[in-house]
C-alpha cells in the first residue's frame, strides 16, 4: 500500500504537480487503489486551485460530487485496463483528462490524474449543454461558464510534455514506495533472521554485531578476566562496562568508575591509593581510595588511553601485585577488584609512539570487546529510535509519538558517526521541538541529518529524489526553452505579454531567453528554414521533431 500521505513530502512530486499546475493550469490528483483522491481534503478552504474548473466545481457539494464521482468511476475501468495511461474526455465533454497508473509488479496501486486541459477551443455547444447539467445540479450557470472559458489550450507540443510530465509523477511514486518497501522488508527479514534477542540489559539491538556482543558478554560476565572495551564515541562502552559487572558474581559489590582523563596528577596516588591521616597537608583522616572502594567489586577504567605514563606505571604495579600501600602508609593493602578499561582510542598506535605501556596494554587486553559503530549496524535504527522516543515521551509527560517514513529515510540515509548518544539527543530534540503534533516529519530533523545523502552501499540505495534530478532538470529546462520558444513566435516577441502569461518577471524571461540562445533572427531564420524543408517534403527541423514550427 502507498504511503499517500508522505508523498507531500517528496520534492520531485511536489515540483512536478506545482509545474504541471503552473505551465498547464492542470490539477493533479492522486487516487488510491479504490479511487479515493488522497490529495485533496474538500475542508481545506485555503486550497487555490491552478485549474479554474477545479476552483469552480470542487469548492461545492454538488461540484465536487460530480467530479470526484467521476474520478471514481475512471479508476475502476482504469484498474482493469492494461494500458498505463489514458487521455480520455472529461465528465463535461468538452476537456481532456490524461491519467497515468501507479503500478508495481504489475499490480495496480491507484492513478495519477491530471485535470484537465482542451485542445483548441471550447466548441460553444458542447459548452452550452455542460452548463445547462451544471445549473440542473445547482451550480452558477454564469460562473461555471466564465470558468471553462478560463481553461487552458495546449497546442500539441505541449500536450506531449505535459502527458510526460503526468506520467513521471507515476513513476516517481512507484520509485519511492519502493525504495520504502525494500528497506521495511530488509528490517523485517533482519529481524526475523535474529528472532534472537532485541536487547540486553539497558542495550537495545536487533542487529548481527549486537547479537554477537550479547553472546560475548554472556561468557565474559560470569568469568573474572579483565576486559578492554573498544569503539567509537558514544558507542555504549559504558553501558557494556556496567552490563559486565551486573551480570558478573560481582554484582553486589560496588562499581567504581574512574575517568582516567580527568586525573589531576597530583591527586593521582591519594585518588586511586587513597592516604592516611597526616600523610600531607589536608590529609586530616583516612580516606579509601577508588581501588580500596572497589573492593570485592568491579573497578571501571575509562578513558584509559588518557592516562599518563607515570599513572600507567603505578597502575600496573598494582594490577601485577595485587596490593597497594595508601600515601603515607606503611603496611600494603590486599585488594580484589576486576578491572573494566575503555577507550576511543587506537592503543596499537599508541604503543608505537610510545604513549602507552605495552605491558599495561597486554595487562588489561585479556579480553577484547569492539563495540560495533551505529553506521555499522544501521538495522538496529528503528528499535534505538522507538527505545528513545518512549523514553523521552514518557519522561515529558506526552503521548508517544511516530517519526514519519521520510524522517526515517533520512535518518538512515545520515552516517551516524559513533554514535548513540547523538541519536538519543536528536530524538529527544525531535520530541520537543514537534510540539502537540503526535507526527514528526523530516523538516524537523537537524540539518546535518536532513540534508543527509545516502552513500552507496548502506542502508538500501540511494535516495531517489537524488538519483532522478538530473533527467528532471534535463527534462524541464527542454519544456522551458521549448515553452518560451512557442510562446515568443505566438505572441510576437512581445516580452511582457509573454511573461505575464507564463508568471514570471519580464527580467526573468530575459534571462532564460539569452540563457536558451532563442535570439529572434535566429529563430526567424530557422522558422525559414523550416518551412521551406517542409514545403520541399516534410525534413525535420532542429528540434529533431517534424515541422511543428509554425
Ligand atoms: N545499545 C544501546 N542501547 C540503548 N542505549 C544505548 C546503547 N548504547 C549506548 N546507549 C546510550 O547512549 C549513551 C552513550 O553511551 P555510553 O556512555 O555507554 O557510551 P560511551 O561509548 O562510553 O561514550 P563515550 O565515548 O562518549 O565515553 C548513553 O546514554 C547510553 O545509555
Ligand atoms: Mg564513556
Amino acid at each position: 500500500m502507498i504511503n499517500w500521505e508522505e508523498l507531500k513530502h517528496i520534492h520531485v512530486i511536489r515540483k512536478l504537480q506545482q509545474i504541471i499546475g503552473q505551465w498547464f493550469y492542470a490539477e493533479v490528483f492522486f487516487l488510491d487503489e479504490r479511487g479515493n483522491v488522497r490529495n485533496y481534503d474538500p475542508y481545506d478552504r485555503q486550497r487555490e486551485f491552478k485549474n479554474p474548473l477545479c476552483g469552480n466545481l470542487l469548492p461545492k457539494d454538488q461540484g465536487r460530487e460530480f467530479l470526484l464521482n467521476f474520478f471514481k468511476e475512471t479508476s475502476e475501468r482504469f484498474s482493469q485496463d492494461k494500458e498505463n495511461s489514458w487521455v480520455m474526455n472529461g465528465p463535461l465533454g468538452f476537456e481532456k483528462v490524461f491519467a497515468s497508473k501507479v503500478t508495481l509488479d504489475g499490480e495496480y496501486l491507484g492513478a495519477v490524474i491530471a485535470y484537465c486541459h482542451v485542445e483548441g477551443s471550447v466548441p460553444a455547444d458542447k459548452l452550452q449543454a455542460a452548463a445547462q447539467v451544471m445549473e440542473q445540479r445547482g451550480m452558477d450557470r454564469e460562473l461555471f461558464e466564465q470558468a471553462a472559458q478560463k481553461m487552458k489550450s495546449l497546442n500539441p507540443a505541449e500536450v506531449k510534455y505535459f502527458y510526460e510530465l503526468v506520467a513521471l509523477v507515476s513513476q516517481e511514486i512507484t520509485t519511492f514506495h519502493t525504495e520504502i518497501s525494500k528497506r521495511e522488508a530488509r528490517i523485517h527479514a533482519l529481524s526475523n533472521q535474529l528472532e534472537n534477542r532485541y536487547s540486553y540489559n539497558q542495550m537495545i539491538g536487533k542487529s548481527k554485531p549486537m547479537q554477537e556482543l550479547y553472546s560475548m558478554l554472556d561468557k565474559v560476565s560470569s568469568s573474572e578476566a579483565t576486559v578492554l572495551i573498544q569503539g567509537d564515541n558514544g558507542t555504549g562502552k559504558e553501558l557494556i562496562a556496567r552490563s559486565v559487572h551486573f551480570n558478573s558474581p560481582r554484582k553486589t559489590a560496588a562499581f567504581v568508575t574512574v575517568n582516567c582523563s580527568a586525573f589531576n596528577e597530583n591527586l593521582l596516588d591519594s585518588e586511586l591509593f587513597g592516604h592516611v591521616k597526616g600523610s600531607f597537608t589536608g590529609a586530616i583522616k583516612d580516606k579509601k581510595g577508588l581501588f580500596e572502594s572497589a573492593h570485592n567489586g568491579t573497578l571501571f577504567l575509562d578513558e584509559v588511553g588518557d592516562m599518563t605514563l607515570t599513572m600507567q606505571v603505578k597502575l600496573l604495579r598494582v594490577l601485577q601485585q595485587g596490593t597497594l600501600t595508601p600515601v603515607g602508609g606503611t603496611e600494603e593493602r590486599k585488594i580484589d577488584v576486576r578491572v573494566i578499561a575503555a577507550t576511543n582510542r587506537d592503543l596499537k598506535a599508541m604503543i608505537e609512539e610510545g604513549t602507552f605501556r605495552e605491558d599495561l596494554y597486554y595487562r588489561i587486553n585479556v579480553i577484547n570487546i569492539q563495540v560495533p559503530a551505529l553506521r555499522d549496524r544501521k538495522e538496529d535504527l528503528p528499535v534505538l529510535i522507538d527505545h528513545f522516543l518512549l523514553k523521552s515521551c514518557k519522561e515529558k509527560e506526552v503521548p508517544l509519538k511516530q517519526i514519519t517514513a521520510r524522517a526515517m529515510e533520512k535518518i538512515f540515509d545520515y552516517q551516524w558517526p559513533g554514535n548513540i548518544r547523538e541519536l538519543e539527543n536528536e530524538v529527544e530534540r525531535l520530541v520537543v521541538l514537534s510540539g502537540t503534533d503526535p507526527k514528526v516529519g523530516p523538516e524537523l530533523l537537524s540539518p546535518r541529518i536532513r540534508d543527509a545523502v545516502a552513500s552507496s552501499g548502506s542502508g538500501g540505495g540511494k535516495s531517489m529524489s537524488f538519483k532522478f534530478a538530473g533527467k528532471l532538470k534535463d527534462a524541464l529546462e527542454e519544456l522551458e526553452k521549448t515553452m518560451i520558444k512557442e510562446g515568443l513566435r505566438r505572441t510576437k516577441w512581445n516580452k511582457s505579454k509573454l511573461a505575464k502569461e507564463l508568471g514570471i518577471s519580464r527580467a526573468g524571461l530575459i534571462m532564460k531567453v539569452d540563457k536558451y540562445g532563442l535570439d529572434k533572427r535566429k529563430l526567424m531564420r530557422d522558422a525559414e528554414l523550416a518551412a521551406a524543408a517542409a514545403a520541399a517534403g516534410g525534413i525535420p527541423n532542429g528540434n529533431g521533431n517534424k515541422g511543428e514550427a509554425a
